[in-house]
């Protein structure tokens, strides 16, 4: 399936309740043969009223550190676990996460990215381990299942802990280089 096919079935979607609350459903933006993929965890309010992901506060941080890392948002494929606002921002839960991960499989085989980059701790539990603290694998590649993974923490973190906004930077900046390294 292409991923333009694949966004149409995601902006009809009705596998969890999440459809009754949202305004739009996100399905991702950027190129189609990215070799990087970026993956939050949710929309927010700004994505939900757009159908754009990364598009408020989080999607600023984001910005700096791709513009940072010398990385443009048209050259990867950015989206997010779960593609409709949960109410209020909350947590995603299991039954949505199962239900959005069908869209979100879809779009990896569709793009093939050399790596993903995997943004906070939902995305993280959701793809490689629950529990797994983003802490512990941050800035190092992981490899499951011939995919390739880096997770880094989340943009919207930084918002709440000053402090992360060094570390995230030097994990953004040192991508590029592990991208080229990869055959
Ligand atoms: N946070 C995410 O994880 N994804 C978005 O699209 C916006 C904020």
């Amino acid at each position: 399936m292409s991923i333009e096919e694949i966004a149409a079935e995601i902006k009809d979607c009705k596998r969890c309740s999440l459809w009754e609350t949202r305004n739009r459903a996100v399905p991702g933006r950027g190129d189609v043969h990215a070799e990087i993929m970026m993956i939050g965890e949710a929309p927010g309010k700004k994505e939900d009223e757009l159908g754009m992901p990364f598009t408020g506060a989080a999607g600023r941080i984001l910005d700096e550190m791709l513009a940072q890392a010398d990385l443009k948002r048209d050259e990867i494929f950015i989206t997010s676990v779960i593609k409709c606002r949960p109410p209020k921002n909350r947590n995603p839960k299991a039954e949505e996460l199962l239900a959005c991960g069908t869209h979100l499989k879809k779009q990896v085989s569709s793009i093939k990215p050399k790596i993903i980059c995997i943004l906070g701790n939902v995305a993280l539990h959701m793809l490689i381990e629950p529990n797994l603290p983003i802490g512990s694998v941050r800035g190092r590649i992981l490899k499951k299942e011939h995919q390739r993974y880096y997770p880094v923490y989340h943009p919207a973190a930084v918002l709440y802990n000053r402090n992360l906004e060094e570390v995230l930077r030097k994990d953004f900046e040192a991508l590029p280089k592990l991208v080229n390294g990869i055959r």
